[in-house]
């Protein structure tokens, strides 16, 4: 995950079971340093209780226990509480045993001598997952008490500072210049300061400058009088005069022509327009928000937008994060538009773990649009209550696949640089690395780079390698 989470408030319980006395110190130690409760045991029958009555979250499990007289007890637990992770401790020589082991449901696996590093590592993964399944669990509570203002969610510090910002400037009648990339709520954001401000009640009036034609924004925006041009039967007093004392907002402000800038500066200077055609001013009382999602300081510096227009409508600032950078907020709006999906398709959905841990860590590049459409579309394909990682598009798995194989193999640099090498490489290396390092297991090294075994076997045939 790129952003940590914040840690649960109850820590998690961590029960070391190994014949070794001095591993189980270690491991306690470690799990200890990790701000988890250690609890250390033999995995035989009588540690049975300990570990269903004190609600272990982790059990660390040497093999030679987990495969003898332990093997009815984690039989036992899984089926009992199968939330409870297992780390099968293992020595190289029979790491065979723990890929099996994998396979039918341990969390992950250490290979014996193991380093304070590597088991902290583990520790943490697991500790995660855990963060997220219980924002999950937790979310329809949050829902309940309606976190956000308005319809906009979102409880990351990003979005607090925002919602600070947006009431105070709701009170006021200044222009507001909203910036964000495409599909972080710039829209909800103008609604909600329309709803909270002195002209709620009255009209909200969207304008889309990007996509209607250059004249016609002119005469939707600043109205026309009869026959001002051909097809001009009736006067039209504009979306200006039209919206009254409510909000004009003006979208995607960074595509309105030259000439038609000039024309609103004038408009918002003296609060009146001259409709096309006409020789007379109409008064305005509406209040102007505006945004994009396009660099205006740039566009001024290049002479595309007019700076002193600029300067009008930047009276306040808003600028809405992307996704990526508060995805603490993601579990918040994945359960949203899940409940707004089981209330339409009148059936319940639900995220898996897997599925959850994937909208965390994806980077979403359309926001929380393009979360809302995954998640969308994932409900209508979804055959039962559990939405799997299979049912989010493939578009999608695969984006998220190439970041994360760009991750694997330069942790420290991020995404590599393409002049170097190209990203097919990157993925090329990463997956025979890996293949290498479990010792050709297909399928385990598929889970390991987290994509699915077929397209696992299909790489392998594009490079040449007989699956
Ligand atoms: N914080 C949020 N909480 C809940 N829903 C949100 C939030 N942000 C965005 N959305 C939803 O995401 C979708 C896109 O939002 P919106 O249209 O406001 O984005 P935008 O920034 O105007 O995008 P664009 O630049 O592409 O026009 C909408 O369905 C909106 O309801
Ligand atoms: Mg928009």
């Amino acid at each position: 995950m790129q952003t940590p989470f914040q840690p649960e408030a109850a820590p998690l319980h961590v029960l070391v079971a190994d014949d070794d006395a001095s591993i189980r110190r270690a491991c306690c130690e470690i799990a200890a340093i990790e701000g988890m409760v250690a609890h250390e045991a033999e995995l035989s029958s009588r540690s049975r209780g300990l570990l269903l009555a004190k609600g272990v979250d982790i059990v660390l499990v040497d093999e030679t226990i987990a495969t003898g007289e332990g093997c009815d007890v984690l039989d036992e637990l899984r089926l009992m509480r199968p939330d409870v992770a297992v780390v099968w401790m293992t020595s190289a020589s029979t790491v065979q045993l723990a890929l099996e082991a994998l396979r039918f449901g341990a969390s992950d696996y250490l290979i014996k001598p193991f380093s304070a590093d590597e088991l902290s590592t583990v520790l943490r993964r697991l500790a995660e997952r855990r963060t997220v399944d219980a924002a999950s669990r937790g979310l329809r509570e949050r829902l309940r008490s309606g976190k956000g203002v308005g319809n906009i969610l979102g409880e990351s510090p990003e979005m607090e500072k925002l919602y600070r910002i947006l009431a105070r400037v709701a009170q006021t009648v200044h222009p507001v210049l909203i910036i964000g990339e495409s599909g972080t709520g710039k829209e909800l954001v103008a609604r909600a300061i329309h709803a909270n401000g002195s002209g709620s009640g009255k009209p909200f009036v969207p304008v889309d400058c990007g996509s209607l034609a250059p004249t016609l924004i002119e005469s939707e925006l600043f109205g026309h009088v009869k026959g001002a041009f051909t097809g001009a039967h009736r006067p039209n007093d504009g979306l200006m005069v039209a919206a009254g004392a409510g909000t004009v907002f003006l979208d995607e402000i960074a595509e309105l022509p030259l000439d038609l800038q000039a024309k609103l500066l004038r408009a918002l200077q003296e609060k009146e327009v001259r409709p096309l055609g006409g020789n007379h001013a109409v008064p305005i009382r509406a209040r102007i928000l505006a945004a994009t999602h396009q660099d205006l300081t740039a566009m001024v510096e290049q002479g595309r937008f007019r700076r002193d227009l600029y300067y009008r409508l930047n009276v306040v600032k808003l600028t809405l994060p992307p996704l990526r950078e508060r995805k603490e907020d993601i579990p918040l709006l994945a359960a949203h538009f899940l409940e707004r999906n089981s209330l339409e398709m009148r059936r319940t959905f639900r995220l898996s773990a897997e599925t959850l841990a994937f909208l965390v860590d994806y980077a979403w590049p359309g926001n929380v649009r393009e979360l809302s459409n995954a998640i969308d579309r994932a409900c209508n394909l979804a055959s039962g209550e559990v939405i799997e990682m299979g049912e989010m598009s493939t578009s999608i798995r695969d984006a998220w696949m190439q970041a994360t194989v760009s991750r694997r193999v330069h942790p420290e640099e991020g995404p590599a640089e393409p002049a170097v090498v190209t990203l097919a490489e990157l993925e090329k290396r990463a997956i025979l690395t890996t293949l290498d390092q479990v010792n050709g297991d297909k399928l385990l090294a598929a889970r390991l780079l987290n994509i699915g075994k077929t397209t696992l076997y299909r790489k392998l045939k594009e490079y040449g390698e007989t699956p």
